[in-house]
């Protein structure tokens, strides 16, 4: 069994905070374990509580639509996963201590995992590992290092389903992140809304090249 499947079983059983009394069940995430890249959300809403997957309802749809436009999907090199595993009742904001409890999930999700990058989307994720006082529409766009990962706070899918005018900036942050994937993980990363530049590419000498973008 992979390690994180084992890890699953064990936070299935979580009583760390009260979430789980109300919960139907443990969202724990999903996507491609050898995933160089993480999506962290905030935690499960009513469809995610219903299928107990990440990322399955409006907002879900919508995070699949920029991956896939990203190059990504869950099921061939992503890992989708949320700071709270357990629903907060009427999708509340969780509360410091549920965040708190949950914590050591995410933490030990992350050392399996190991990725290179991590996208943070929206406010409670951005702020579990910025600070309190992080703003996404100050910090959207910035890289910073956390334990080896490279972290791009932006927006919440559900906040670009609200203000749509919000997509233009979310999608210069997340062409930051193609550009880190190529930069760490992978040069030839495809993606096709922001291909590779031909001149990224070493081609041999006289090779003509062609326009891109
Ligand atoms: N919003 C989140 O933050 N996470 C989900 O899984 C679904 C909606």
């Amino acid at each position: 069994m992979h390690p994180l499947e084992a890890l699953e079983m064990q936070v299935s059983q979580c009583r760390r905070c009260d979430l789980r009394d109300q919960a139907h069940g443990v969202v724990f995430g999903e996507g491609a374990l050898d995933s160089h890249i993480v999506f962290c959300g905030e935690g499960p809403g009513a469809e995610e509580d219903r299928l107990l997957r990440p990322f399955v309802g409006a907002a879900g749809h919508l995070l699949d639509k920029m991956l896939d436009a990203m190059g990504f999907s869950r099921g061939k090199n992503a890992y989708i996963l949320n700071v709270v595993k357990c629903r907060p009742p009427g999708n509340r904001v969780p509360l410091p201590q549920e965040l708190a409890a949950c914590r050591p999930h995410l933490a030990a999700q992350l050392s399996i995992l190991s990725p290179r990058i991590m996208v943070l989307l929206g406010s409670t994720a951005i702020q579990s590992f910025l600070g309190p006082q992080a703003r996404v529409t100050r910090v959207h766009g910035q890289w910073t290092e956390h334990q080896g990962i490279w972290l791009m706070p932006t927006y919440h899918p559900a906040a670009l389903l609200r203000n749509p005018s919000w997509k233009v900036e979310a999608w210069s942050d997340l062409k930051k992140v193609i550009d880190k994937y190529r930069e760490l993980v992978d040069p030839d990363h495809f993606s096709t809304h922001y291909p590779l530049k031909i001149s990224d590419k070493n081609l041999p000498p006289g090779t003509i090249k062609p326009q891109c973008r």
